[in-house]
Parts: C-alpha cells; structure tokens; sequence
C-alpha cells in the first residue's frame, strides 16, 4: 500500500539535526511526514524539484520592531513580514515599542487580531515592562502568541524604559520565562549626552559607548542571579558583555545581529552617516573581530535582525536628531549566508543561531529542526548564487537597507511555512498565512 503526503521536496540537501544529507523530505497536513523514503512507496500530490538547492530548518528572527500600530508609514505587520518571508524567514518575534506600546492585555490582543490574516509568517509578540505592569508580567507573558517581557533598561525608539534596579527586579519576580533585555544603562547615557557631536554620527558609539552596555549587562546579570530569573540579552555588541554572559550561562542567553557582524564604525559612519546609526551601536573593527571569536565559542545563542524601520527622510535628519535603527529582517539570510560562504561560520551554526537555537532558549513548539513530525518550515537557499541586494528587492516600507549595493554569494529561494510554498523565487503565494508560534510555557496542560 502506497503512504500518501500531500507534498514531496525532492532532492535537496538536507540540514538534518545530525548530518546534510540530499534526500527528499515529505509533508502532510502542514508537517513533516517523512524523509528519504523511497518514492515507489511513498506518493505525493505535489513535487517541487530541489536538486542544486540546501533546505533548512525555517529561519526564526527572534527581534523585529515593525511599527504597527502608531507608525504604519514606516511598516506594517504586512509588510514587514512580507518583507521577512522574501528574505526567507519562516517565523518573527516582534518588539513592543509600538505606538501604543504592546504592555497590556488589551493592546496585546490589538496585535494578535492585526496580525491574524495579514502577516506572512509565523508569529509572536513581546510584552514591554513598564513601572504600570510590573507587577503584572507574569500574567503577561503567559498568553498564547507571546514571546515573552521585554525591557528596555536604556532609551531608545518609544518610551518604553526600565531603568532602576528595584523596577527590573520586581519585574524579574513576576512570571517564569525568559526575559529579553535591551542592556544599556540609562544614567551614563544621561550623563554622557555630551559626547554626541551634532552632525557626526560617528560620535553614537562614543556617547553609547562600550562600558554603557557592560554596566547594564552587569546589573543586569546581578539581578537574574538574585532572582534566580533566566535573561536574555538582546544585540551583544562588546567582548566584555559576552565575557561576562559567559560565567552566568545557567541563567543567561544572549543574541547578536547582521549588522554588528558585518558593519565596523571605521568604515560604516562615514559611508552611511546616520543610516548606520542603531542602539547599541555600531562599534569598532576590534569588537567585531571579538563576535566573531565569541561566535566561534558558542556565544551567542541566537541571531535576531533587530529590523527598525525608519523612513528616510527621519533618517536624513542631522544626527542626532535622526533617530536610531535600521531595517533587516529580509537580509539577514543573504547577509549571513554571504559569511558562510566566505568561511566565518559553519551553515551548521547558521542553523544553530536561527532555528535551533530559538527553540531551545524560547521552548517553540514543532518549530526549529528537520524532524518528522514537526511543522514543514523551510528555509530554501542557493548557497552558490551570487546576486546584489538592489533597492527594487527590499519590500520593508522605509525603502532603504544599510546593505544596498552589497554583493552576495548565498540566496533565499523558497519560504515554506507549515507546509505553504510562501516564497518561491521571490514570487509571494495569493494569501499570507502567518499564525502565532505556540511556546511550551503557554500550552495548556496536558490533560
Ligand atoms: O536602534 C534601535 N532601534 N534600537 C532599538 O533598541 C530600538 C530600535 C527601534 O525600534 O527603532
């Protein structure tokens, strides 16, 4: 008797848990419903050819500021997830600081009902922390379609701000989950307002400067181990910060971005001005060699494009009035496969940084490995096309990408989510199909 599957990914290259093998994979009601099974058996409706091309696990960008409500002239749920499933991720987690800011049941669910229908891929939304709900976040955090709390210690884009050690920790007591951090400590960056030099965005870094992110990582990391509360440390940009994380991995995970691996102040301020002007921000040549060490190392944990969309004409304004940020969900893959490609990280520990490792730390349910039985998300690349990332490309509304002009060997061809073809070939399906990412701490009990 024949196995029938409604879909069969034939002959491509295989990121399994354990080894790439070319086989084909095949999925059945939105999973994966077998691998390498032998073709006179098993049948499918549907055969997509993938010879020539690498299947990975979905790619998770597990930081996104699109700025729906409050801000749709710079993104949309739509359209920033447009713009991931082009780049080839498969699933988002999207920031609070939104216009209101995500930090009530209410505003909350404003969010879950936008997305429903209108976002390409999967989802989930963080709750920020606020001196109003403190006391509340446990409660937050444990709906469904929620990543979890965030804090911002320092001030960037919104008002959204945790400042004081007494306010993180009463935070820190409330609720289980991890709690993602934005780790800049805002009295020095009050102090240090100074040292930004009107109209240099080159002295962003000098005023943010390295110990602005240490000193917050260390209260930070003081308070997790009072607490006994797991962190998550948001964009690392310094050695030290990393260092640091390092002796507290029971308690501590942490994330880096594209841009922090791939842009150094000698070179980006005066090519980019203020388009490279981002919290924390963008360091020198030194700390960026020292994330590649710590890369090497197993630190970080996750790679999140931070994409923070701000419209051009913001961005033209004279620093620092512009504001801080750039987008990215649609070129992390390429940006990243560009460093596989050029040997600074294994397409393993590709893989491990954008599908593993958010499963591990976030506890996704079926998302996150090549595994029969889990959800038919797919990241489909051409490891050995070589292409241009051209302004027509990008779909985020700001209408602009730090990368423009960057050469690239290493594409996204196809977005498979739940066993939808969303992306083939930069050709998007009729209807997105994005629904909220289930985490393990928000199931209902087993029963
Ligand atoms: O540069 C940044 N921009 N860093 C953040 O933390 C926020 C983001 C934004 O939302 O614009």
């Amino acid at each position: 008797m024949p196995v029938f599957h409604d879909l069969a990914l034939k002959n491509g290259s295989v990121v399994l848990a354990d080894k790439t093998v070319q086989t084909t994979l095949y999925v059945r009601d939105g999973l994966i419903s077998a691998i390498g099974e032998n073709s006179t058996t098993h049948v499918a409706d549907q055969t997509i050819e993938c010879t020539g091309l690498t299947i990975l696990p979905g790619v998770i960008d597990t930081q996104v500021h699109f700025r729906e409500p409050g801000m749709e002239q710079n993104e949309t749920l739509e359209s920033g997830s447009r713009a991931a499933v082009l780049g080839g991720v498969t699933g988002v987690f999207e920031m609070p600081n939104t216009s209101p800011p995500t930090t009530t049941l209410e505003t909350l669910n404003d969010k879950l009902n936008r997305a429903r229908q209108h976002m390409w891929c999967d989802h989930a939304f963080y709750v920020g922390a606020t001196a109003d709900n403190a006391d509340q976040c446990g409660l937050l955090e444990s709906h469904q379609g929620v990543a979890g709390i965030k804090i911002f210690m320092g001030s960037s884009t919104g008002d959204l701000l945790v400042a004081d050690d007494s306010l993180i920790e009463r935070v820190l007591r409330s609720g289980h989950r991890r709690i993602a951090v934005h780790a800049e400590d805002e009295a020095r960056l009050q102090e240090r307002l100074s040292y930004r030099i009107e109209n240099e965005p080159a002295s962003h870094p000098i005023w943010r400067d390295d110990l602005t992110a240490l000193q917050a990582t260390q209260r930070l990391l003081t308070l997790a181990r009072k607490t006994g509360r797991r962190v998550h440390v948001l964009h690392v940009t310094t050695s030290e910060e990393l260092d640091l994380i390092a002796q507290h991995r029971d308690i501590a995970s942490c994330e880096i971005t594209p841009q922090h691996l791939t842009l150094t102040a000698e070179e980006a301020y005066p090519r980019l001005g203020t388009l490279a002007q981002m919290n924390p921000p963008i360091r020198s040549a030194a700390h960026r060699q020292a994330l590649w060490r710590w890369l090497e190392q197993g630190l970080p944990d996750v790679i999140g494009s931070d994409h923070a969309p701000h419209g051009q004409d913001a961005k033209e304004k004279p620093y620092p009035q512009s504001p801080s940020g750039m987008p990215g969900v649609q070129t992390l893959v390429p940006i990243m496969l560009n460093h596989v490609a050029h040997h600074r990280l294994s397409l393993r520990r590709f893989v491990d940084l954008t599908s593993a490792g958010p499963q591990r730390l976030f506890g996704l349910v079926r998302k996150g490995r090549i595994s029969v039985g889990y959800d038919a998300d797919f990241t489909i690349v051409d490891l050995k096309a070589r292409w241009t990332i051209e302004p027509r490309w990008l779909a985020s509304r700001c209408g602009w990408s730090p990368f423009t002009g960057a050469h690239i060997t290493g594409k996204p061809i196809g977005t498979m989510i739940r066993g939808h073809r969303v992306m083939w070939e930069g050709t998007l399906a009729k209807h997105p199909i994005g629904q909220p990412f289930r985490f393990e701490a928000t199931e209902k009990p087993l029963s």
